[in-house]
């Protein structure tokens, strides 16, 4: 029997990770810690809401009187911390909720459970889910790996890597029994249409502009999502304490090849002609800061975990597309604002 708060259930990733504990694992009591923001939405998990090892508990980690009383009250034996402001032209603007959320949330959290284990730390885990961006930006041919020298860019890399290295303080410093993994840009269902994926399929299917930053150069290393919750639930299960892995695709698409083929997928799929959805490609001013390229070196994960992707990008993108296309309801819900008005009016009396 074991306890787990997943921070941040509620967003793209974390529904994934959530729903794969809650089916993956009967046995283990899954407690969802999500605050609601704008990327928090309950309709991500439908499906397992009512399912007997699930629970949600609607709460900010940043703060603190809050997280020390949960961590009191439940005694979890893990935390598996997704939670996140996650956008990286939202931290332009707004640099300061990401020092809150990612840093201040996560010292939170760290010191809430080091206060409950008190030193025990037999059974007990806390996992820390980041980002490949904490490295910065590659030339044409490099990888990151795990010792590659932290060196972010933008406000919200550099909070990630500011929240991990407190994690690893904390391990150095108390023995608090942490691991942290690395990701490279993920995609699939529930992920919310700010991000270039499903703004692009959703924009094409609306027949509006698709915002092309730049030149369209820049390289992302794509990885289907339900790919990444499969790898958190391996190094959860199997990884050394104090250890840290990246998790990738080998998957390279420079910005513009991937929105022209998402371009291509969609003419079929809507019956347009071939072409015409490309027309509506608009290259705007670039985003400052904006890192060339990413890629995962991930051979670590599989040699001592036996992690790989269990599918091509070709086949993730297409099951994509036709999810976004099967779900139009969460896709307006969404991008209306409808289930923030919804969650308000919900929880603000609590
Ligand atoms: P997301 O923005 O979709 O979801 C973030 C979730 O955290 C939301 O449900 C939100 O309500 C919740 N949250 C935000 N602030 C909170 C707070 N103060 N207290 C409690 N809950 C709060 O993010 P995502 O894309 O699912 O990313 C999840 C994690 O994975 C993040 O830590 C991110 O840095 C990391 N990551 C993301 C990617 C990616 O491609 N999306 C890749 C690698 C790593
Ligand atoms: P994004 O999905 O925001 O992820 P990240 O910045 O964390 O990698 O962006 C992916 C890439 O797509 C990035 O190089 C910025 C670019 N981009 C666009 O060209 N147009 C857009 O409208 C968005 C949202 C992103």
């Amino acid at each position: 029997m074991k306890k787990i708060i997943i921070t941040g259930g509620a967003g793209f990733i974390g529904s994934h990770v959530v729903r794969r504990f809650v089916k993956t694992y009967p046995q283990y009591q899954i407690i969802n810690l999500d605050k609601l923001t704008y990327a928090g939405n309950l309709a991500n998990l439908k499906d397992i809401e009512n399912e007997p090892n699930y629970r949600f508990v609607k709460g900010d980690i940043v703060d603190l009187a809050y997280i020390n009383n949960l961590f009191e009250q439940e005694q979890p034996d893990a935390v598996i911390h997704l939670a996140a402001e996650s956008h990286v032209d939202r931290s332009i603007t707004n640099p300061l909720e990401f020092v809150m959320t990612n840093v201040v949330g996560t010292v939170n959290l760290l010191n809430a459970a080091k206060n409950i284990w008190k030193g025990n730390y037999e059974g007990k885990r806390f996992y820390h889910v980041s980002t490949d961006e904490v490295y910065g930006t590659l030339g044409e041919t490099d990888m990151f790996t795990e010792t590659t020298a932290y060196d972010p860019h933008s406000p919200y890399s550099a909070s990630k890597a500011s929240s991990d290295h407190f994690v690893r303080a904390y391990h150095d410093t108390y023995g608090l029994p942490a691991v942290i993994s690395n990701c490279s840009n993920n995609y699939g269902s529930f992920h919310f249409p700010e991000k270039l994926i499903p703004l692009a399929i959703n924009n094409i299917k609306q027949q509006k502009p698709v915002p092309v930053y730049g030149k369209g150069e820049n390289v992302r290393d794509w990885l289907w999502v339900e790919d990444h919750a499969r790898a958190i639930d391996v190094i959860f299960h199997k990884a050394a304490i104090g250890t840290t892995y990246n998790i990738g695709g080998h998957n390279e698409w420079k910005n513009i090849d991937l929105i022209k083929l998402l371009c291509t997928i969609l003419d079929k799929k809507l019956g347009r002609e071939e072409g015409e959805s490309a027309k509506l490609i608009t290259y705007v001013t670039d985003r400052a800061g904006h890192d060339l390229r990413y890629a995962i070196d991930a051979t670590k994960l599989k040699a001592e975990l036996g992690w790989e992707p269990s599918i091509t990008f070709e086949e993730g993108l297409e099951k994509t597309v036709d999810w976004y296309l099967a779900n139009e309801g969460w896709l307006n819900d969404v991008t209306s604002g409808h289930y923030q008005e919804y969650y308000s009016e919900q929880y603000n009396n609590r």
